[in-house]
């Protein structure tokens, strides 16, 4: 902060994300509906408030008519939100394409699409051309509302070439890169086509930062091993300027959900939760139906439960929310269709004609509903063959204080380093060990639950998204800009 007279002006800050945190839905010609948008990111950055804030991004809907621009950009306004338009084929190469079909698997450790090698060189290119395009149209927008003295914090691997575009047309803005997925080995990022051009246009970025140490080694290798430069403990360096590279693990604003436990209409909907299950004990799984989440091999594990202890078929259930997400790339799809069968054929076997053990759930529950369901449950399973972070986690524990119930962790998920000590971490390839797991949660003795709780709960609520944000942006104002380092040299 600085000051101005008396009064403490709070610094401005230019989110920089794929997503705003609202998508629009178009009711009219000049009409707009604006939902939350899911997904982690959107819930870490909602905790923020320390600064005077402003988001640039696509508001998830394609606008080609000036009208629709105009009204939609007057109704983000109000929400501090600049829209980035985005029309349907820069979408389909760069979102769908090269963001969700090339980098998201990859960066999750999923490997590169397997398709006939010649279309998908083809077609690599030219989703690699309409990323850097998007990226340029991201950055055109930042340039227009940047004023001197703004930082500038640019998220995740949508926008990764975003840095250079910045730092090409003003060197001195302070430009700040996260990544909210994980890193992954320099052997893993060295199979990707633009795997060298990435790298230098992240390192643009004046600081780099990451959920966890390893993905911030795995960064610092591959530019020491692919680029050939140095790696020092503060980050990366190429001809005397050193971007800095830095672990920030990413947290909630657990009073969020403490409060929101409080209010008359979650505690009635607690109720009428707990007089639904009544008799069974409640596991939970809340996940984007994404293939990086292990939703079917959580499912089989639940399957391979039940088969070895039937005398828990009608005294538990498992309710799986699996919020549909980026429906038009075909790997999505083809999930979707998998766990429904899935979920179809353990119902058909375990069901009775008044009770299934699985409820599954395609969409997205209201915030309160959501706070009303993480209370009721007794065993949390968060079986993500990789993760960034997964705040699921932390939501859920935010909502534990009476029940304390268990958290199931996936050791691949980067909040296993931090609630490693209160969670049962499990290997969710292992469906063998992950079925023990959920019969050792069920009948965990309470006065081990009430350690383990207690253990996270402190995490969660020491380790807030507002104090992440906080820190990153801090260290940022800290680096030296690449302009007054040359001019000390
Ligand atoms: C992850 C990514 C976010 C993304 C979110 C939802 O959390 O790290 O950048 O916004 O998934 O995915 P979507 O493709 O719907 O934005």
């Amino acid at each position: 902060d600085f000051v101005e007279g008396s009064t403490p002006v709070r610094q401005r800050l230019l989110v920089v994300a794929n997503r705003l945190p609202v998508s629009a839905i178009r009711k009219g010609e000049d009409s707009w509906t604006l939902d939350v948008s899911v997904g982690g990111l959107v819930s870490a950055l909602l905790g923020i408030n320390e600064f005077e804030a402003r988001w640039i991004g696509w508001a998830g809907v394609n606008v080609p008519d000036e009208v629709g621009q105009r009204s939609l950009t007057k109704a983000l306004a109000e929400k501090r939100c600049i829209p980035v338009f985005l029309d349907e084929e820069i979408v389909h190469q760069y979102y769908n394409g090269y963001c969700n079909n090339i980098l998201w698997p990859l960066f999750h450790y999923l490997g590169l699409p397997q398709e006939d090698r010649l279309a998908t060189t083809r077609s690599f290119q030219s989703q690699f051309a309409a990323y850097k395009i998007a990226n340029q149209m991201f950055a055109d927008v930042v340039n227009e509302h940047y004023r001197e003295g703004d930082v500038v914090w640019c998220h995740d691997y949508h926008l990764m070439f975003l840095p250079k575009c910045l730092k090409e047309h003003n060197s001195k803005m302070k430009v700040g890169w996260f990544l909210h997925t994980p890193f992954p080995s320099s052997e893993i990022h060295r199979t990707l086509p633009s795997r060298s051009e990435l790298l230098r246009s992240v390192l643009a970025a004046d600081l780099v930062g990451f959920h966890t140490y390893d993905y911030a080694r795995h960064f610092v290798s591959a530019c020491t091993r692919i680029l050939g430069l140095e790696g020092t403990p503060d980050g990366v360096e190429d001809q005397g300027k050193l971007t800095r590279v830095a672990a920030f693990p990413i947290g909630i604003d657990s009073d969020r959900f403490v409060r929101a436990l409080e209010l008359p209409q979650v505690k009635d909907h607690i109720k009428e939760l707990e007089e639904r299950f009544a008799g069974r004990k409640v596991m939970l799984g809340v996940d984007r139906l994404d293939m990086i989440k292990g939703i079917p091999q959580k499912i089989l594990a639940f399957e391979k439960f039940l088969e070895e202890n039937p005398i828990w078929c009608d005294k538990v259930v498992l309710v799986q929310i699996a919020v549909p997400t980026r429906t038009d790339v075909p790997e999505y799809q083809k999930l979707s269709s998998q766990v429904h069968e899935i979920v179809g054929r353990i119902n058909g076997r375990f069901g009775s004609l008044t009770s299934v053990p699985i409820h599954h759930l395609d969409r997205s529950l209201d915030f309160h509903a959501l706070c009303a369901l993480y209370a009721v449950t007794d065993v949390a399973l968060v079986t993500s063959l990789r993760d960034g972070m997964n705040l699921v986690s932390y939501e859920f524990v935010a909502c534990q204080a009476v029940k304390k119930g268990v958290l199931i962790l996936s050791e691949f998920a980067g909040a296993a380093q931090s609630l490693g000590a209160g969670a049962i971490l499990v290997n969710p390839w292992n469906v063998t060990e992950v079925a023990a797991s959920i019969g050792y949660a069920l009948t965990m003795p309470p006065d081990e639950r009430e350690k383990r709780h207690r253990h996270n709960f402190t995490h969660i609520t020491t380790h807030t998204s507002q104090e992440w944000a906080e820190t990153f942006v801090s260290e940022l104002n800290d680096t030296v800009v690449e302009a007054q380092l040359r001019t000390r040299q």
